[in-house]
């Protein structure tokens, strides 16, 4: 094997978005020397992107506790999420947003000083009775907020940085033990090791696995493909989430928060239809089922536009003043992808592909969870995953809007406080490396680097994009989701055979295309794989086959194996904390 240049750290975190970054300012801030990987500088991390707001129980605006948040969480998971690790996020909400205040987060304010909340989808007060103000935001920038008052106090910690590194690869040993990640500096080519006693994988959705997607081109599922190659599994991934509103043809995010602060949903009539959908909380219902409502009415010949392919989101009645306060982002949004200014027209909008449910399982310390080689389920030494690249699991089949910056403030702080526990507990020196730990992922870089002619990336990538869009959508349907299987087998072999022209090592960034490309494939096999799998109709897993959900059958996990698309199943964990649980209902809104 060729060597390679290593480094050693205590611990090595992939990923600077917020779930990243809060995990390494807890690591930083217990003197461990921590590295940060990322593949752009960190203020540019997907959750610049977030918009609408942090949920947490603070009460500044009207009555509101956490067992009503937990109660509305379990609720729009469709009864999928773990009841033990959603009471622990649900409790621990109002500390991490008061914690990150502290830090400097610059929320938006009320007239008393504290901090501004506004309504969200699914978010209620008494156990479904009304929409409740549990949003904590920062005009229509939230994560943008947060994410750089996340970086600039990283910075205040020493954490060391290093800026456009890809990661490649976990490396275990023959115990299973992971003992740090290869990664490829964009820059010069170069490949490194990192060793460390603890790799924390804080890399983010992989939203580009569909066509239209609110996700940044970045958002390659990096983590996702690592872990599925060193043998762990990936839990829950048949459920994503379609955000009911990306803006028509474009995709790009216009926040819930709009219809938190009045907004609604017209179709081609003017009719207000989700009061036929959800009569209590109507626009305010959970993304699911609104995004559901929104593909059923374009179905059905009631969508507006040429040939009736989008919803209009009308919030001019908010006024300029309130649009320009709350939603600033959202009318430049407007402007610019739908070339509508929202202060007079309706934004054109459609279900768009937002945020993966599923992910590397792990417990609520963020340490990740693999069988052992008898089967059972136990922790993987060495390994974490935290935020959207991880399956807790808080969200089920369905999450609800502001609890993805939640989840990753809370796990990102648990992961990066057991990581300190565990280092602190283990005084032996890092263990040897294997000596063929390197071979498989050079071999892969040595194939594209050598190979004269193949597949290209982009048509790949294209095939895997269409086939999730139009067989693993909003709506699924059997024979689609069995011709999806097949196109999906064939993409994951022609995925083997992909070819680049441009051989150079400085700033190949078709070499990095045709890596995330793989980490894509990976993704979107276990996604319909589980999905195909999965006979009921749950959360954002809607069957034409099998319309209702099915607890007597389908309420468990699912766990996919890149070895063989093995799939395994575990139970959803229905014992709270310390709470009564909350017993599976209908789900209405
Ligand atoms: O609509 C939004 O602002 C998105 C929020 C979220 O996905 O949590």
């Amino acid at each position: 094997m060729m060597g390679i240049a290593k480094r050693q750290f205590d611990a090595v975190v992939v990923g600077a978005g917020g779930s990243g970054l809060r995990a390494a300012l807890q690591l930083s801030e217990a003197n461990l020397k921590v590295a940060v990987l990322s593949k752009v500088f960190p203020t540019r991390s997907h959750t610049v992107a977030a918009q609408g707001g942090v949920s947490a129980s603070l009460g500044n605006e009207e009555p509101d506790n956490w067992h009503w948040h937990m109660y509305d969480t379990v609720k729009g998971s469709d009864y999928l999420g773990d009841q033990d690790a959603i009471e622990y996020m649900c409790r621990k909400a109002p500390e991490v947003v008061v914690e990150l205040e502290h830090y400097g987060m610059p929320f938006d304010r009320l007239d008393n000083g504290k901090i501004y909340q506004r309504p969200f989808g699914g978010h209620t007060s008494n156990y479904g009775e009304r929409a409740v103000k549990r949003a904590c935001a920062a005009a229509d920038r939230t994560g943008h907020a947060m994410l750089h008052t996340l970086y600039q106090r990283n910075v205040r910690a020493h954490t060391q940085f290093f800026v456009e590194w890809m990661a490649l690869d976990l490396i275990r040993n023959s115990q299973g033990d992971v003992l740090g990640v290869i990664a490829l500096e964009m820059e010069t080519g170069e490949v490194m090791m990192f060793q460390a006693k603890s790799t924390l994988l804080a890399t983010g959705g992989a939203g580009r696995i569909y066509s239209a997607s609110t996700n940044a081109f970045i958002n390659t599922g990096d983590g996702l493909g690592m872990a599925a190659r060193a043998g762990i599994p990936l839990e829950d991934m048949e459920f994503w989430q379609f955000h009911p509103t990306g803006v028509a043809g474009a995709g790009v995010l216009i926040t819930e928060g709009v219809r938190g602060e009045g907004g609604f949903l017209l179709n081609k009539n003017g009719e207000r239809f989700m009061e036929r959908y959800a009569p209590t909380v109507k626009d305010l219902a959970s993304r699911d089922v609104v995004s559901r409502a929104m593909a059923t009415e374009i179905k059905e010949g009631r969508g507006a536009g040429k040939d009736g392919e989008f919803i209009l989101l009308k919030l001019d009645h908010l006024g300029a003043d309130v649009i320009d306060k709350r939603l600033p982002g959202i009318r430049e949004i407007a402007k610019k992808f739908a070339n509508v200014d929202p202060v007079k027209d309706p934004i054109p909008v459609v279900p768009t592909c937002h945020y993966q449910m599923g992910g590397i399982p792990t417990n609520v310390q963020g340490q990740v969870l693999a069988a052992n080689a008898l089967g059972k389920e136990v922790i993987v030494k060495g390994l974490y995953a935290a935020g959207e690249c991880a399956c807790v699991s808080v969200h089920g089949a369905n999450r609800l809007g502001t609890n993805s910056l939640l989840d990753l403030l809370v796990f990102g702080k648990s992961a990066g406080e057991q990581v300190v526990k565990d280092i602190a507990a283990d005084v032996a020196s890092l263990p040897d490396l294997p000596s063929d730990y390197a071979d498989k992922t050079m071999a892969r870089l040595a194939r594209l680097d050598s190979s004269k002619d193949g597949e290209s990336v982009n048509e790949v990538g294209s095939e895997m994009r269409r086939t999730m869009q139009l067989h693993c959508g909003v709506f699924r349907f059997p024979d689609g989701l069995a011709d999806g299987v097949e196109k999906m087998l064939k993409v994951g072999e022609r995925v083997k055979s992909t070819f680049i022209k441009d051989k150079s090592k400085v700033f190949n960034t078709a070499r990095i295309e045709a890596i995330e490309l793989d980490n894509l494939v990976e993704v979107a096999m276990a996604t319909m794989i589980s999905a195909h799998a999965r006979t009921e109709s749950r959360g954002a897993h809607d069957r034409s086959d099998h319309p209702d959900r099915d607890d007597v059958n389908w309420m468990k996990h699912t766990l996919w194996f890149k070895e063989n698309n093995r799939l395994e199943y575990k139970p959803v964990q229905l014992k709270p904390m310390t709470v009564e649980s909350f017993e599976p209902k209908a789900r209405v809104y």
